[in-house]
């Protein structure tokens, strides 16, 4: 008898946001380690996220199972100065974007921060712990989230802290850019938290979809389940200091660094003293193995030399 089952189970298609932001770009690093995903990966020129009423047009003939959100208004102090664009960004895109992941039942996966707190903790922040944002930008997130839970779509939210990768503008490349030019510099040492080396979180985002499938594990009685939100960075504790020198030694760059505290170095925006999260419910939920920071550091500076050589 010929056997009539199909001998490929359908690719899931995930739609990625912010093709050419830091995540975004971690996410094309991995395609071809993903087989089991279609990727589609849409810019601001396909989908702009500053204006929510188009969202729904541009994603009208586009054909996905998952949303992974990874695009942001993510220029923290800027976003001072310009609220109503990190507003339509950060919260009425998302709200859209949960709106539509509702309508066609499939699942957003959406991308905040440790800034959705106030950082002034001594332990690290739990999913449940209270909020209270110290600037436009964790605001607005804060907000998007809050969209998110009223519209409840399929999917989570995974907040992250410090994130760097070979991509964008990021702590890391400044480092490597500042260590060339000068020979100390005053890096901030009040400041404590974890950095997340993107193709970490991108991974950790894949091995999540792998288990929290997109089809019908939310079903129709489920719908006043809540939904959930995971805390992700490496492992460990550094301040921007402690990061800065681990930066200098890998990278065998002779520089001083000089420790400064937070008022020595006014911003715009206010940052969080202490943004370290707990991850203990991501790592149970998902029996993730995340890598210390240090060794993740060295991951990246190991691609940024691979690139420069070719
Ligand atoms: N970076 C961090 O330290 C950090 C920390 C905690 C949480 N997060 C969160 O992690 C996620 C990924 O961050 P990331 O570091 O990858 O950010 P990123 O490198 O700054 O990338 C942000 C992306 O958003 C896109 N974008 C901005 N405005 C847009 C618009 N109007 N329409 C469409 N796209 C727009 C950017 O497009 P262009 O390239 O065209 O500008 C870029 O691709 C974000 O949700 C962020 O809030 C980041």
């Amino acid at each position: 008898m010929p056997n009539t089952l199909p001998s490929t189970l359908p690719k899931q298609r995930l739609l990625i946001t912010g093709k050419s932001g830091q995540l975004g770009q971690s996410f094309a690093k991995l395609v071809n380690e993903y087989p089991q995903y279609d990727f589609i990966f849409l810019g601001r020129e396909q989908l702009d996220l500053s204006q929510p009423d188009s969202l729904e047009r541009a994603l009208e003939s586009i054909e996905f199972d998952t949303i992974i959100n990874c695009a942001a208004h993510t220029a923290v102090d800027k976003a001072e100065s310009e609220p109503e664009l990190a507003d339509a960004i950060n919260h009425q895109s998302v709200k859209q974007l949960a709106q539509i992941a509702k309508q066609r039942n499939v699942a957003l996966i959406h991308i905040s921060t440790d800034y959705v707190f106030d950082g002034k903790n001594h332990k690290p922040y739990i999913e449940t712990d209270p909020v209270d944002p110290q600037s436009i930008y964790g605001l607005t997130k804060l907000k998007g989230e809050q969209a998110l839970h009223r519209i409840n779509p399929k999917g989570c939210i995974v907040r992250t802290s410090w994130v760097y990768s070979e991509f964008g503008n990021n702590f890391v490349k400044t480092m490597l850019r500042l260590g060339k030019e000068r020979d100390q510099l005053g890096i901030i040492f009040d400041q404590v938290g974890s950095p997340t080396y993107a193709t970490d979180l991108a991974r950790a985002l894949l091995e999540l979809l792998k288990q929290i499938g997109t089809e019908d594990d939310k079903s129709d009685n489920q719908t006043d389940e809540v939904l959930p939100i995971y805390h992700y960075s490496n492992e460990g504790v550094c301040s921007w200091y402690d990061f800065a020198k681990a930066i200098f030694e890998l990278a065998e760059l002779t520089v001083k660094v000089n420790p400064i505290e937070t008022k020595d170095y006014p911003t715009p925006a206010k940052r969080p003293h202490y943004s370290l999260m707990n991850k203990a419910k991501i790592k149970q939920d998902f029996g993730l193995d995340i890598p210390y920071w240090k060794d993740s550091l060295q991951a990246c500076l190991n691609e940024l030399q691979n690139t420069n050589k070719n």
